[in-house]
């Protein structure tokens, strides 16, 4: 064979080593422009992704997914678990959200995720009495219908459920420990994995004075030992820690999925695209080497990606950084180069195909406008009310703009959101628009993609609400 013959064999080996088994990814919606589920599938099947978590059982979602063979993970939001704890209700939410869609060209599902991270300190206990029944409802009404034994039902759990100095120190959370040896028993009997959510990320930015390098894969600095063991990173000390948990309750070799996991780009100074690709560099290489950890070595993890795409309405009470987890833009694009293989590459994702944008035109301040300090601020906050600001925030990609800038940049954001219509780049007279793209070095002012009617879910601002808000400013304007 001479060198051509072998370089093409190679390159089609290359190209042709498939993702890691245990890849997926989570596709969240909570978008004011989100991708058409159609584009959102096509992207999944042109990145060779097989599994995706949703979070609720969007119809969009699934009949777009029906027929393309992934494997699917639907989802009971925090606020339907109370209602789950009637039986009829689960059965009827089982019967319309996972056996309505098991037919020949269908959807594959897999496993229904009964909350999302329910046990959240910062939930006060709100869904502790609900869980568990509305766990038990789903699962025996998915015996009941004949699919218990390939669909399993579990609950996704934010790594604060457990803690531990070290990780064979691990144990569940105390205020929760029985309720949690309950949970693992019954995920035990049905046969379901523990589901967790593990962000290296988060614990660089909730603990003061966490080592930067070891929330990588390449650490490069220093190494936690326990009990020998040497940990080079956080993930696999922070996942460890649940298997010791997982052990003191005595289901020590109970299945795990990391539910989530991932890295921002945006909103914070550790959020960075250079961060986010360093990080993903290390979980690819780790998953397609099935390198386990310490306590389970050599072992294959599933695990989701979080997240697919941005979410530029999700809530921003986490931090700024909660509108950027996507490895891609909002519009589908990719933000920095990964190689899903884990081979290491320099490639970038497939991007989504045949977007439509809007017009290629911006809102920005008027640079005539009168200079009212007041009617500006309120102007701003207004549109930062409705459209997504966090790029401009401390240690953000548009943190380096002017007063102004951050005018334009908020009455762009707004008027995107709002599709360009018609009265959205006013601003009581101190916005105007352009067609010369106001983005720098770093900062994008974007265009939003066109919306797509399919989609159920809207949060944009209908323009009477605009309208009412000139008429309170107008009547705020008289009285004063
Ligand atoms: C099915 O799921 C959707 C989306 O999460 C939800 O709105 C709906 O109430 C569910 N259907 C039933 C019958 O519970
Ligand atoms: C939890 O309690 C804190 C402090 O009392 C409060 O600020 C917060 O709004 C509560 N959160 C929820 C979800 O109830
Ligand atoms: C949960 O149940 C316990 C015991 O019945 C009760 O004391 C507590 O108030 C309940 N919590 C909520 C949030 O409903
Ligand atoms: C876990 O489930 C398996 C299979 O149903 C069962 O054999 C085993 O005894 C269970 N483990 C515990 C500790 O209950
Ligand atoms: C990787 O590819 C990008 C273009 O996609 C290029 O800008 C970059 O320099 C490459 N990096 C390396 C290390 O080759
Ligand atoms: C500036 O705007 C505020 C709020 O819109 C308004 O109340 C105020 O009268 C304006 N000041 C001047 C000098 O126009
Ligand atoms: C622009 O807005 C951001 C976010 O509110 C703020 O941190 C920054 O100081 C502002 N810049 C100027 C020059 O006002
Ligand atoms: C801004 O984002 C859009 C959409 O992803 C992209 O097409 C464009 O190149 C970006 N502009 C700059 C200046 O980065």
């Amino acid at each position: 064979m001479g060198s051509l013959q072998v370089l093409i064999l190679v390159m089609i080996f290359g190209c042709f080593k498939p993702i890691a088994d245990g890849l997926g990814v989570n596709w969240g919606t909570l978008a004011n422009h989100p991708l058409p589920s159609k584009t959102v599938v096509q992207l999944l099947k042109d990145n060779g992704i097989k599994k995706v978590k949703l979070f609720d059982a969007d119809s969009g979602s699934l009949n777009a997914l029906a027929g393309s063979g992934l494997e699917v993970m639907v989802a009971i939001p925090n606020n339907m678990l109370g209602m789950m704890m009637d039986y009829a209700t689960a059965k009827k939410w089982v019967n319309r959200n996972v056996t309505g869609y098991n037919f020949n060209g269908g959807v594959n599902i897999k496993y229904v995720a009964v909350g999302n991270e329910p046990f959240l300190s910062s939930y006060n206990g709100t869904f502790l009495n609900v869980t568990l029944p509305a766990l038990q409802n789903i699962q025996k009404a998915l015996n009941e219908a004949g699919v218990g034994s390939t669909i399993k039902a579990t609950v996704p759990l934010n790594a604060d459920v457990y803690a531990g100095d070290l990780p064979s120190e691990g144990q569940f959370r105390t205020d929760i420990s029985d309720l949690m040896t309950q949970i693992v028993t019954f995920l035990n009997q049905s046969g379901a994995p523990f589901m967790v959510n593990i962000y290296p990320f988060l614990s660089l930015y909730d603990s003061e004075g966490f080592p930067f390098e070891y929330a990588f894969f390449d650490n490069t600095g220093n190494t936690v030992t326990d009990n020998g063991v040497v940990y080079t990173n956080v993930f696999d000390a922070n996942y460890d820690t649940l298997v010791s948990a997982l052990k003191a309750v005595n289901f020590g070799s109970m299945e795990i999925i990391v539910g989530e996991v991932g890295w921002p780009t945006d909103g914070n100074i550790y959020a960075k695209a250079a961060n986010a690709q360093r990080f993903y560099a290390g979980l690819m290489k780790k998953l397609a080497s099935n390198t386990g950890t310490p306590l389970r070595p050599n072992q294959y993890i599933e695990m989701y990606l979080f997240g697919l795409i941005d979410e530029d309405a999700k809530s921003v009470d986490p931090g700024n950084f909660e509108r950027h987890w996507g490895v891609l833009k909002y519009d589908g694009q990719p933000k920095f180069n990964m190689d899903l293989t884990g081979q290491g590459r320099n490639v970038t994702l497939v991007p989504a195909k045949g977007v439509e944008y809007q017009s290629k035109t911006w809102c920005l301040l008027n640079p005539k406008a009168q200079n009212n300090m007041t009617a500006l601020a309120n102007n701003i906050n207004y549109a930062c009310t409705y459209a997504d600001c966090t790029s401009l925030g401390y240690g953000s990609t548009c943190n380096g703009l002017d007063s102004s800038g951050n005018a334009s940049y908020a009455f762009n954001a707004y008027f995107q959101v709002q599709s360009q219509i018609d009265g959205s780049c006013d601003f009581e007279g101190l916005a105007t628009v352009t067609t010369q793209d106001p983005s720098t070095n770093g900062c994008n002012f974007t265009i939003q993609i066109v919306l797509d009617d399919s989609f159920g879910f809207r949060v944009t601002v209908p323009v009477h609400v605009v309208l009412l808000h000139v008429l309170v400013s107008v009547f705020l304007v008289m009285i004063w």
